[in-house]
């Protein structure tokens, strides 16, 4: 077992508020994070996050949206860099705000605009690819994706236009730094081959393989000044500007020290912390060949898994601002509930797959498995046992609960085990799957042995055996929807500890 682990997500543009599919990253990880934790001791595990605010995207939509200011008011700064910074504060407050709302156990939020916590480290990085003779200059002209923030190859074009983004790529021309990520290539290749680097789910894996062996081009990791003045300057080079992916890829390394304190860096980043790090399938290129590209120049560790989730699309569309189907996390939170939320984002979108979001969908899992199945279960139980005065207290005792008489032994076969199974190999979706089968089953127990009948015949010992059995795996249950659903789990524990029946999940109409 590790003796340390890091956890990341991605870090979100700031160009526009947050949607599901950035509630999805933070709370994949944030199950990874709590699981982790209860695996390895609180202070073992740091999980970051954090929003990613340069590039030429933040900038031109920062830009664009001050024209529609009130032009007279004295607030407005007027140089555009402030106008920038304005814009990129009052977003990132927004995805501060979504891990708080989301019940997200983030230790640490990176901003890559903080020129404190943030830029030494990525000065650093810059220096260090420089020492190893990674970084030369070079006249280029090559397609720009603004969307994606980078040069797309023409082979990768369709009708002149990025397939993803649809929209006509800028022509650039420019004397720009490159990095040398061709000379990576083999080594990419082998960490890939030799699970040094870990992809997942597997697919991914042959994607990347199949991409790097197609052989790698160095990369343009500058833009001139003139033409981007919203990023951090090259060292020794104040004309020209990081690339954002160089920025914002280094990111994992400044927000635990990196440039800034080296042993709190030692303590996360070395041979002995598994690290992880979860990212969308569309970002996968970038984390899985340019980062280890950059981390082998800078002679760093490679992180040990990379997960790249599939996107959501919205009642089968792809969710875009131009199609008005964007979905706000926050108001499902405020129309339901943090916990429905995670709920519905972890179970039904396979986790390393795409997955669709309706709110028919929403509201029909929010009442089946949580109203009626698990709400239920808790409810009735606690309510009989307060009946039949029998303790809800969480047993005690090695073994348990196979050393309690049971009165169906088939109760005893839940294999808990497999949770976490499932979380290792980040399959969030069928570890709540198992889970569920369990209150299923729980539930089809309190059904088939109707308590309230063996009080009716007197029959105590039965009772107390069947209740006592359901409360026990309750107990059992709930340490592990702690992972998922952690104000749920507090819930039902504290009723169960207090032998008081509230619902926790009130029907919706
Ligand atoms: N800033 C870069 C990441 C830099 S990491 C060093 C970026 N930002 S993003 O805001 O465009 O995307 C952030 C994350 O959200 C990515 O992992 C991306 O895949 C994810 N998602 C964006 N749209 C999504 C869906 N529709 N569904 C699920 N996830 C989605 O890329």
């Amino acid at each position: 077992m590790a003796e340390k682990v890091y956890i990341t997500t991605s870090i979100a543009y700031v160009n526009g508020p947050p949607h599901i599919g950035h509630a999805l990253e933070i709370i994949q990880a944030d199950v990874a994070a709590r699981y982790w934790r209860s695996k390895v001791g609180d202070e073992n595990v740091f999980f970051l996050t954090g929003t990613d605010e340069h590039g030429q995207k933040i900038y031109r939509t920062a830009i664009e949206n001050s024209k529609f200011q009130n032009p007279n008011d004295k607030q407005i700064p007027n140089s555009k860099i402030q106008i920038v910074k304005q814009f990129v504060d009052q977003n990132a407050k927004k995805y501060r705000e979504l891990t708080k709302v989301l019940n997200i156990s983030n230790d640490d939020f990176i901003r890559t605009s903080d020129q404190e916590i943030h830029w030494p480290g990525a000065k650093k990085m810059w220096q260090a690819l420089v020492a190893a003779g990674d970084i030369y200059k070079k006249s280029y002209q090559g397609y720009y994706c603004v969307g994606h923030e980078a040069f797309l190859r023409e082979k990768e074009l369709i009708d002149g236009k990025c397939p993803d983004h649809q929209k006509e790529l800028e022509l650039i021309k420019e004397e720009n730094y490159f990095f040398r990520l061709s000379k990576y290539q083999q080594q990419i290749i082998d960490c890939l081959a030799n699970k040094k680097l870990v992809l997942e789910p597997e697919p991914r894996l042959h994607e990347m393989r199949n991409f790097v062996k197609d052989g790698l081009d160095d990369i343009s990791f500058s833009r001139s000044q003139d033409k981007l003045p919203w990023g951090i300057p090259v060292p020794g080079d104040p004309d020209q500007i990081m690339y954002v992916w160089c920025d914002a890829l280094t990111n994992y390394l400044t927000a635990i020290g990196y440039g800034r304190d080296e042993n709190q860096f030692n303590k996360w980043w070395n041979d002995q912390t598994k690290i992880i790090h979860f990212v969308g399938k569309d970002i996968l290129r970038f984390h899985a060949v340019i980062w280890p590209g950059m981390l082998l120049s800078a002679g760093l560790r490679l992180p040990d898994t990379i997960f790249a989730h599939g996107h959501i699309t919205v009642e089968g569309q792809k969710m875009s601002k131009s199609l008005g189907n964007v979905i706000d996390p926050f108001d499902l939170v405020e129309g339901f509930s943090v916990d429905a939320t995670r709920y519905f984002l972890l179970r039904e979108i396979s986790s390393g797959g795409d997955g669709d979001f309706s709110r028919d969908r929403f509201k029909d899992r929010y009442d089946a498995d949580l109203a009626n199945n698990l709400g239920n279960l808790i409810q009735r139980t606690i309510v009989m046992a307060q009946k039949y005065g029998v303790s809800t207290l969480r047993p005690i005792g090695e073994g348990w609960p196979l050393e309690t008489p049971n009165p169906n032994p088939n109760l005893q076969i839940f294999d808990y085990d497999k949770v976490e199974e499932h979380i290792n190999r980040f399959q969030f979706d069928q570890a709540l799957a198992h889970l569920w089968s369990i209150f299923d089953r729980l539930n089809q127990f309190v059904d088939q042995q109707k308590p309230w009948d063996l009080a009716k015949v007197g029959d105590e010992q039965k009772l107390e055996s069947v209740l006592t059995t359901i409360i026990a795996h309750l107990w059992l249950t709930s340490d592990r929807l702690a992972w998922f659903l952690p104000e749920t789990a507090e819930n039902i524990q504290k009723q169960l500890q207090e032998r008081k029946a509230e619902a926790i999940f009130p029907k919706k109409n």
